[in-house]
C-alpha cells in the first residue's frame, strides 16, 4: 500500500482530499498540517479514527518535521496544498505568503529529493495566470499562458511552480503541477466569497461585494477538484502542468444574489464595498488537456454543487460559527473597516 503525505490537509481542499483517497483508494493518507488560522481538525473527525490515517502536526517551512515524517511514515507521494491561501490576507501581509507559499515548498521539494520520493504532485492555482480581459469571452488559460501574477499570493504560488519546475529540469525529480480555478463546497473557511455570504444571509447581515461586482470567477465543486488532482497523480505526465477548472465562469454578484435567493433573502442586503487593490477582473480555466489526456470531467453542475453546500452550511452552523467567533474576528474588523 503507498503512503501518501498530505499537506495541509487540515484546510478547506486538503480534509476533502484526505477523505477522498480514503473512500476511493487504498493509501496510507499522512495528513501533515501546521493548524494555522485555516487548518481545523473538526473536518476530519469523520475519518480520523481510520486505521490508515495519521496526521502529524508540522510545519513545511522545517526541515526537521518534514523529514521525520517523510521517514517515519516512509512515504513514497507527497500532494502539498499547504499555504497561506486568501488574497485579501496577503495584501494586508504579504510576507507570511512568501515564507510558507515559496520557502515551504523549496523545503518540501528538497526532502523529496534527498528521500527519493517517488512523486511530487503541487497544487497551484489559476491565479498564476493574472487577469483575463472581460470583453474577450473566447479568451481562456491555457497552460501555455504566460504566467502574469498581480497580488502577493498569486506571486507567491507562482514562485512555488518555479521552484516545481527547477527541480524537475535540475535534479529530474517526478513532479507533477495543478492548476486550478476557484473551488467551493463544505468546510471552507468563511473568509472566501460563498461562504462568507452564506454566513452572512443566514444572520441577515448586510453582504460586502467588491467594487462593481462585475468581477468573474470560473467555479468549481471542490469534489471535482480532489478527483482530478487523483487523475493527474495517478496518470499524469511527469514534469507537466494540467489546468483545471469547471466551465463556469460567474460575475460574483450574480452568485450573491444566487445564495440569497436560495436562503430566501432579499437583495436589499446586497453592499458594494470598496475594491480590492489590484484585483484581478477574469479567471477563467481551459481545461481541455486534463480533459482530453486523463479522461477528467467534473461530476457536479453548478445548480446542484451551489444548493448542495448551501445546504451543508445551514445544517453545519456549529462548525462556521465557532470559527467566526475566534481568529477571524480580528481579521474581518482589518479587512472591512477600510472598505464600508
Ligand atoms: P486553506 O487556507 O483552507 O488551507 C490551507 C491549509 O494549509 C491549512 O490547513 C493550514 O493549517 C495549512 N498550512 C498553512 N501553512 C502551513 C505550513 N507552513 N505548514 C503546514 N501546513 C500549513 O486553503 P485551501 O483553500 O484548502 O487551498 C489549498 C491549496 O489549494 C492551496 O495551495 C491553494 O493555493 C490551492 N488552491 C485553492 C483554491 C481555492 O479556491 N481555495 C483554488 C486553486 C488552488
Ligand atoms: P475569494 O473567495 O477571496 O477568492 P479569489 O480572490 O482567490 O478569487 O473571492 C472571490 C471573488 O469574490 C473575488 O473577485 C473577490 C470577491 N469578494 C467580494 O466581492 N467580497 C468579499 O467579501 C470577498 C471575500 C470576496
Amino acid at each position: 500500500m503507498k503512503n501518501i503525505l498530505v499537506t495541509g490537509g487540515a484546510g478547506f481542499i486538503g480534509s476533502n482530499f484526505v477523505k477522498y483517497l480514503l473512500q476511493n483508494f487504498d493509501y496510507n493518507v499522512i495528513n501533515f498540517d501546521k493548524l494555522t488560522y485555516a487548518g481545523n481538525l473538526e473536518n476530519l473527525t469523520d475519518i480520523e479514527k481510520d486505521p490508515r490515517y495519521t496526521f502529524f502536526k508540522g510545519d513545511i517551512c522545517s526541515e526537521q518535521d518534514v523529514e521525520k515524517a517523510l521517514t517515519e511514515n516512509k512515504v513514497d507521494t507527497i500532494v502539498n496544498f499547504a499555504a497561506e491561501s486568501h488574497v485579501d490576507r496577503s495584501i494586508l501581509g504579504p510576507k507570511e505568503f512568501i515564507v510558507t507559499n515559496v520557502i515551504g515548498t523549496q523545503v518540501l521539494l528538497e526532502a523529496a529529493r534527498k528521500l527519493g520520493i517517488e512523486k511530487y504532485l503541487q497544487v497551484s492555482t489559476d491565479e498564476v495566470y493574472g487577469s483575463l480581459p472581460e470583453d474577450k469571452p473566447e479568451l481562456l488559460f491555457t497552460e501555455k499562458t504566460p504566467i502574469t501574477t498581480n497580488s502577493p499570493y498569486s506571486a507567491s504560488k507562482a514562485s512555488a511552480d518555479l521552484l516545481v519546475n527547477a527541480y524537475y529540469h535540475t535534479f529530474k525529480m517526478p513532479v507533477l503541477t495543478t492548476r486550478c480555478s476557484n473551488n467551493y463546497g463544505p468546510y471552507q473557511f468563511p473568509e472566501k466569497l460563498i461562504p462568507l455570504m452564506i454566513a452572512k444571509a443566514v444572520d441577515g447581515q448586510k453582504l460586502p461585494v467588491y467594487g462593481d461586482g462585475k468581477n468573474v470567477r470560473d467555479w468549481l465543486y471542490v469534489e471535482d477538484h480532489c478527483s482530478a488532482i487523483c487523475e493527474v497523480l495517478h496518470k499524469g505526465k511527469i514534469g507537466e502542468v494540467y489546468n483545471i477548472g469547471g466551465n463556469n465562469e460567474w460575475y460574483n454578484i450574480d452568485i450573491v444574489k444566487i445564495i440569497l435567493k436560495i436562503l430566501g433573502k432579499g437583495e436589499d442586503h446586497i453592499t458594494y464595498v470598496k475594491d480590492r487593490p489590484g484585483h484581478d477582473r477574469r479567471y477563467a480555466i481551459d481545461s481541455s488537456k486534463i480533459m482530453k489526456e486523463l479522461g477528467w470531467a467534473p461530476k457536479y453542475q453548478f445548480d446542484g454543487g451551489i444548493e448542495k453546500t448551501i445546504k451543508w452550511y445551514v445544517e453545519n452552523e456549529n462548525w462556521w460559527r465557532r470559527i467566526m467567533k475566534g481568529e477571524y474576528l480580528n481579521y474581518f474588523e482589518k479587512n472591512y473597516s477600510n472598505k464600508m
